[in-house]
């Protein structure tokens, strides 16, 4: 754990303007790391937010941290939209990025731009995200067409758990390294403006981040990336089943709560809550009206 602690931006976060794709590309430029995390309510992307974070995604992982499902692949458009929708009302300044959930994209060119766009017109997002690179590049040049800035995500690419046989780093090989490559520079070519390398080799996302002009936002890809993501449960300590190897834990919430809630049941069981602090009154003379209108 860092034994300073950053001051929060709160008071010039009033003055922070929105950050746009365009302010991802400049960051990369300036050698500038974009930071990003990833959201799914009302509370925590106001923290964010106030924070200062650039980018907050309504990630899929939803469907696991959240849902409490084996993996991504349940978690539906509807149920990405009311989270989208949550943290829309809590973030001003980030750029919104909204996950596109498995099957939305992927059936047709058309399924896709529909859905990107209701991220846009329901969701409150200001662009998405979604898996995959040559098999996707019909569909990120259709929805950037629309108008609608579209980020790639290559390596683990978590949609295709059972097709990778698990969560497993990718592009350790020399032809899958070199596969990945080739994706990253097919999304730029298609109009990506950033693209998320996740559990791929560090020297290899190095290269990556070098070879093309768009932000790579890494998890798991070491520090050579333009940007870092997190899932916000796991840098929390609130998702108890596992934790990455790659993830740096800033605090024990799912500990945290356990406390406040052992400590919240003998209070109540031995009568230390609620105290008079915590209780409404009526004055004397009400209750003595009261005790005569029951009479
Ligand atoms: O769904 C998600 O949280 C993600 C991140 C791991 C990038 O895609």
């Amino acid at each position: 754990m860092s034994t300073t602690t950053p001051v929060s931006t709160n008071t010039t976060h009033a003055s922070r303007r929105k950050v746009t794709t365009l302010a991802f590309r400049q960051k990369k430029e300036r050698g500038e790391p974009v930071t990003m995390l990833t959201a799914y309510d009302y509370p925590t992307a106001l923290a964010m937010d106030k924070a200062g974070v650039d980018s907050i995604l309504v990630g899929d992982s939803l469907a696991m941290v959240v849902l409490g499902y084996e993996n991504t692949l349940p978690v539906t458009m509807e149920e990405m939209l009311h989270h989208a929708r949550a943290v829309a009302r809590g973030a001003k300044t980030a750029l919104l990025i909204g996950d596109m959930p498995f099957m939305s994209y992927q059936v047709s060119v058309e399924e896709a731009v529909r859905n990107a766009g209701r991220f846009l017109q329901q969701g409150g997002m200001d662009a998405v995200k979604l898996e995959g690179g040559r098999e996707r590049a019909d569909a990120v040049r259709a929805i950037v067409g629309t108008g609608i800035p579209v980020m790639g995500h290559l390596g683990l690419t978590p949609q295709s758990v059972h097709q990778l046989g698990g969560f497993r780093a990718q592009g350790k090989t020399a032809s899958a390294a070199k596969r990945l490559l080739e994706d990253a520079q097919i999304l730029e070519e298609t109009g990506a403006f950033g693209i998320v390398l996740e559990s791929v080799p560090a020297r290899l996302a190095e290269y990556i981040s070098k070879q093309i002009s768009i932000p790579t936002i890494g998890i798991g890809a070491g520090a050579g990336c333009d940007g870092q993501v997190l899932v916000t449960h796991d840098l929390l300590g609130l998702f108890e089943r596992f934790t990455p190897k790659f993830v740096k834990q800033y605090a024990n919430f799912h500990e945290e709560m356990n406390k406040a809630f052992l400590e919240y049941i003998d209070d109540v069981e031995t009568k230390r809550f609620p105290a008079p602090e915590h209780t409404v009154e009526m004055t004397d003379e009400e209750w003595a009206a009261f005790q005569k209108e029951i009479k």
